[in-house]
């Protein structure tokens, strides 16, 4: 009788966890995060990245920077350009990679290509200087996170740039070469030697706020440089 009871019991309880579930998972898109906080700020990251977003290395000091050049390897390998052209698709350049469903769902949606080569003394490729960690010209590579169904710049160009976060630390980041997006790379070319340097990257775009004091990775990015040298 008892047995009897739980049987049907826990029969029941498994029917109604299924049931809810199931109703549940039929209103969840599978390609769309239901719920999204809409920051509708991107988010911006740097790579090499470290904990403290402190990028410090010793230039005549191989294993004080290998670290980073392995990050960098890593992070850029699935932009070869062979492996882009494989997996994406070859977009037209300064318009929006709008996929509509139009009625039927056309997923998986596919992504632009992005090749590495265009990251230039930045790409890591035939590149003795590792990506300039090897020469105290480091690369630092600024990536945007996705927002879905949100069109960045609004149609209008948009571009990244960096400065120094203290005014009066302007001069000493010296000079800087500027890449390309989705990902845009930073080549520090006379960085000051033994000296730290607080940089903040930020984008630059219409609809595109970076003052939230709340968020502080909205549409911008701040960290720290320093190049130890004899
Ligand atoms: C990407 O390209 C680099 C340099 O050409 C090469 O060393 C690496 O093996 C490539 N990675 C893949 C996954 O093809
Ligand atoms: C990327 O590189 C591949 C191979 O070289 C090339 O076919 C493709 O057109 C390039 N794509 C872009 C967007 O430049
Ligand atoms: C690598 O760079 C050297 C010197 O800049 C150049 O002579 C060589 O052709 C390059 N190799 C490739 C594969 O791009
Ligand atoms: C961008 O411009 C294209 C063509 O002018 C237009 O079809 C599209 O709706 C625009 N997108 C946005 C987000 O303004
Ligand atoms: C790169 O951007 C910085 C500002 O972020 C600017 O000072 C510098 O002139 C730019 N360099 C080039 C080559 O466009
Ligand atoms: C970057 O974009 C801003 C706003 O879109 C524009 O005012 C500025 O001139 C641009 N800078 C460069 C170097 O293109
Ligand atoms: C850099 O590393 C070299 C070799 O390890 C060491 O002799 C030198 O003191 C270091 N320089 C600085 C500024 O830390």
């Amino acid at each position: 009788m008892i047995l009897f009871f739980y049987l049907v019991f826990y029969g029941f309880l498994t029917a109604l966890f299924t049931l809810t579930m199931w109703v549940m998972l039929q209103t969840v898109d599978p390609y769309i995060p239901k719920y999204q906080d809409r920051l509708s700020v991107p988010g911006m990251m740097i790579r090499p990245k470290t904990d403290t977003l402190d990028v410090t290395f010793n230039v005549s000091n191989t294993e004080s920077w290998d670290h980073y050049v392995k990050m960098l390897n890593d992070f850029l390998e699935p932009y070869n350009d062979s492996i882009q052209a494989a997996t994406n698709d070859a977009c037209r350049p300064g318009r929006y990679n709008e996929q509509p469903d139009n009625g039927v769902l056309n997923y998986p949606k596919r992504a632009c290509q992005f090749n590495r080569t265009v990251l230039g003394a930045c790409s890591g490729l035939n590149d003795s200087t590792h990506y300039g960690y090897a020469d105290g010209r480091p690369c630092i590579l600024i990536k945007m996170n996705r927002v879905i169904n949100f069109f960045a710049g609004a149609n209008q160009t948009m571009n990244v740039t960096c400065a120094a976060k203290k005014e009066e630390d302007v001069q000493k980041l010296g000079e800087m070469v500027n890449y390309t997006q989705p990902i845009v790379a930073v080549k520090f070319l006379t960085l000051e030697a033994n000296m730290d340097h607080n940089v903040e990257c930020k984008v630059n775009a219409v609809n595109i706020a970076t003052t939230d004091e709340r968020d502080k990775f909205a549409g911008r990015v701040a960290f720290k440089i320093r190049v130890n040298r004899d």
